[in-house]
Formats: C-alpha cells, structure tokens, sequence
C-alpha cells in the first residue's frame, strides 16, 4: 500500500488506484448510473447544488425542499443498484474490520462545481469510517476540524488517490473547493467523480 497522508487526520493514500484500477471502477459507475442516473440534490435551503449524485448499495441519497436523508430507492422508484466487486474490494483494504458499506455515492463534479464544508454526519455507527475514492480531474479537498470553522487543510486529490476519514476525524468538517479541468484523461469529459463508501445503519 501506498505511504498514507496526514491531512488533519484524514488519510490520504495517493496513487492508490492504478490506472487500470481506476478505468476498471469508471466503468462500473456507468453501468450504475445507467440504471441510476445523476440527479442535482437541492440543500434543505432550496438550493441546488453545484454536483450531480447518484448511488449504489442499500441506501443512497434523497433530497427535496423538505429536507434530506438515506433512501432505500432512486427518486425514479428503482432500487439502487448493487455496490461494485471494484469498489467493495478497496473497502476491504482500506476497513478491513469495519463492517461492509451500505452505501456507495457517487458525486459528478463539473468542472465548476465546489461542495461547501460539511460534516458527514447521517449516519447511525460514526466507528465506521468514510472511505473516498477520486477519479478524473483534480479536486482541492480541504479539511477542517469536528468543530465548526477555525483552521484548515487543503490538498489537491487526484485520480486513483482514496482516502479515509475514520477514528478522530471520522466527523470533520470537509469541502471541495475547485476543480482543475483538463487534469485527468481517465473520464470521456472533463470533470471529477468522486465515491464515498459508508455504513449507514
Ligand atoms: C464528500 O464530502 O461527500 C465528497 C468529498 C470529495 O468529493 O472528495
Ligand atoms: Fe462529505
């Protein structure tokens, strides 16, 4: 395994993936979101976000004007499709004793698209880590602290970089800031994929 980054106690493990590794789950996550397509979530404010999502697994995520949570089924009324043997066998080096993801999310970044700093914080067991995986251009990641605001940490995930955010920054603050167009040649467009693996349950 690649040497781990500390970034504010998240683990960043560049160049996990090699790239027929990354190609391998790039095309996984088409077939789901053939079956699942891209959907723009709105935030509990009524805005739309800037990423597209799907996901896979047992719950994936709904959002509407009222408010947000996991959902068993696509707001198509399908069930999400299965998490990927790909994607499960990276959750499997990088959580070995954790329990299996019930969750795979897929967030689609334009090359314009950000994530503001949050927590991730809907689910039931926070001893079970995130495990983030990023595919396509360059996203600047940046960390905080559990504690809202304060000092942070950023560093540019690339294609094939995983990282966990487990143990002590399990609940951290967490954004993506820009995309870097034109930084990856693993996507057909230019934009960034990015998979976040969960217990939910
Ligand atoms: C997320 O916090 O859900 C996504 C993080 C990322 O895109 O790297
Ligand atoms: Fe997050």
């Amino acid at each position: 395994m690649s040497e781990a980054l500390n970034l504010r106690g998240v683990q960043v493990f560049p160049g996990f993936l090699d790239r027929a590794a990354q190609q391998e789950i790039v095309n996984d996550i088409r077939e789901v979101t053939h079956v699942a397509p891209l959907v723009r979530p709105v935030t509990s404010g009524g805005k739309a976000m800037s990423v597209r999502m799907t996901a896979a697994g047992q719950f994936g995520w709904s959002s509407s004007v009222s408010g947000y949570q996991y959902a068993p089924r696509h707001p198509n009324g399908t069930n999400w499709p299965d998490i990927p043997e790909s994607v499960l066998r990276i959750w499997a080096q990088m959580a070995p004793n954790a329990r299996m993801p019930e969750c795979c999310l897929v967030n689609w970044y334009d090359p314009d698209a950000r994530m503001g700093m949050h927590q991730d914080r809907d689910e039931t067991d926070f001893a079970q880590p995130v495990v983030s995986i990023s595919l396509g251009d360059d996203g600047l990641f940046r960390v905080g602290s559990v504690e809202r605001g304060g000092q942070t940490a950023s560093l540019w995930l690339r294609s094939g970089d995983v990282a966990v955010m487990g143990g002590d920054a399990r609940l951290v603050h967490h954004g993506v800031d820009r995309i870097k167009a034109g930084t990856s040649t693993i996507l057909a467009n230019p934009g960034r994929i990015n998979l976040t693996l969960r217990v939910v349950t």
